[in-house]
């Protein structure tokens, strides 16, 4: 490529928002924008922009990461899940098991693969999937339980990878916000996306590794299941055996080159930042414990959380949350609604009341600013403000 002329290089600022953003890309990509540029440049100056060497490298770094056999980069964590559920080649009426209270690609995705979300309630400490819940909605049309590992800590898996065991059926775990979580299923520390036959990450740019545009991965320790997925994301395109050889209908979902070198890059940094990440919750317990009306997130003691998102259960959330922001502290509602009360989902004929932790998880969580670049002083300060809230 003919090189005329250098353009100045971008400054990484965040444009005029709160004093204390509920997000902050700019303060985690400044003070590593050379090797970003770098790496970008790199993509650039090879002009290969799709999959390609960055990707190839990416997904074996991420494999070792998280301790799994094969991973697949996608062009989304919404993608990641409808291709691991085309594996099942669902059929209509076939169900799959998932917690209502998650973001909707979760049970978007069931529904475009052909199956039919079943959903069962959470655990109300851990936001979580209730697997004596999941146990009680298994019926002969089940294919699959789909735990999602919300705001950073893993489902309990035990119960539900049991369940799937007896019953023939696929666990597929909806990591999109748990990059790096572990967990002690059936006595061993285990990573999430490893566990069950398919793992499913979103590198959306806000996640606890995130790129610079929509990404995605799937993660999978059996390689048959791999290849099928490789082949998916391109159309079900049989490379090894010829191009423009199509052996099953899959879709557009390859992972841009520049999104791989930007996480790759990253990737070297997460765990320092997952480590700040929890330093700075674990001082938002300490600041909030004893407030009465508000309640820290339970991290349970055989699961290592990550916090991609650290959310506490308020009472009289939605004036919290205004308070907050006229005090220029930005703070999030993930997620309003409880994905059965839906209108799209009306024809399932879920009822209100029907799950009453996702309800009433849907009324109270909260997410406080919580970054590895959020600083002691930035925690202390919001928690004052919540305290100013409370009249405590
Ligand atoms: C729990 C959950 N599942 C799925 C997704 C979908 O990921 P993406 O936005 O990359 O499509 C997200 C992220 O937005 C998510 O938080």
């Amino acid at each position: 490529m003919r090189r005329q002329r250098r353009p100045e290089e971008p400054k990484l600022t965040a444009e005029a928002s709160p004093s204390i953003p509920l997000y902050d890309l700019a303060r985690q990509h400044e003070p590593i924008a050379e090797e970003l540029f770098e790496a970008v440049a790199r993509v650039a100056g090879a002009q290969r922009f799709v999959l390609g060497e960055p990707v190839a490298e990416f997904e074996s770094a991420a494999a070792e990461y998280v301790g799994a056999g094969h991973a697949i980069g996608v062009a989304s964590g919404t993608d990641a899940l409808y291709l691991a559920l085309r594996l099942l080649a669902l059929e209509a009426g076939d169900e799959v098991i998932t917690s209502p209270f998650t973001f909707f690609a979760t049970a978007g995705a069931i529904v475009n693969a052909g199956g039919r979300p079943v959903f069962v309630d959470i655990e109300p400490d851990t936001f979580n999937l209730d697997p004596a819940a999941v146990a009680a909605a298994v019926t002969e049309r089940t294919r699959a339980i789909l735990p999602v590992h919300l705001f950073g800590q893993m489902a309990e898996l035990g119960p539900p990878l049991d369940i799937a065991q007896r019953h023939g059926l696929w666990l597929i775990e909806d990591a999109a916000q748990a990059f790096g979580a572990k967990a002690a299923v059936d006595g061993r520390w285990r990573a999430a996306g490893t566990v069950g036959t398919v793992g499913c990450f979103s590198f959306y740019p806000t996640k606890n590794l995130g790129g610079w545009g929509d990404g995605g991965l799937l993660t999978t320790n059996d390689s048959q299941l791999a290849e099928r997925l490789r082949r998916l994301r391109v159309h079900g395109e049989d490379y090894a055996r010829g191009r423009y050889l199509h052996t099953e209908v899959g879709t557009n979902s390859r992972l841009d080159a520049i999104q791989a070198a930007v996480l790759q890059v990253k990737l070297r940094h997460l765990p320092g930042w997952t480590e700040l990440r929890r330093a700075r919750a674990a001082l938002y317990d300490a600041e909030l414990s004893g407030i009465e009306g508000i309640s820290a997130p339970v991290a349970a003691a055989d699961r290592f959380h990550v916090y991609s998102l650290y959310t506490v259960r308020a009472e009289q959330r939605d004036a919290l949350h205004r308070h907050l922001g006229e005090r220029g502290i930005g703070s999030g509602v993930y997620y309003p609604r409880s994905l059965h009360l839906q209108p799209c989902f009306a024809e399932l004929g879920y009822q209100e009341g029907e799950f009453p932790e996702a309800e009433r998880a849907a009324a109270e969580a909260l997410s406080l600013p919580l970054y590895p670049e959020l600083s002691p002083d930035e925690v202390e300060r919001t928690a004052s403000a919540v305290r100013e809230f409370y009249g405590v």
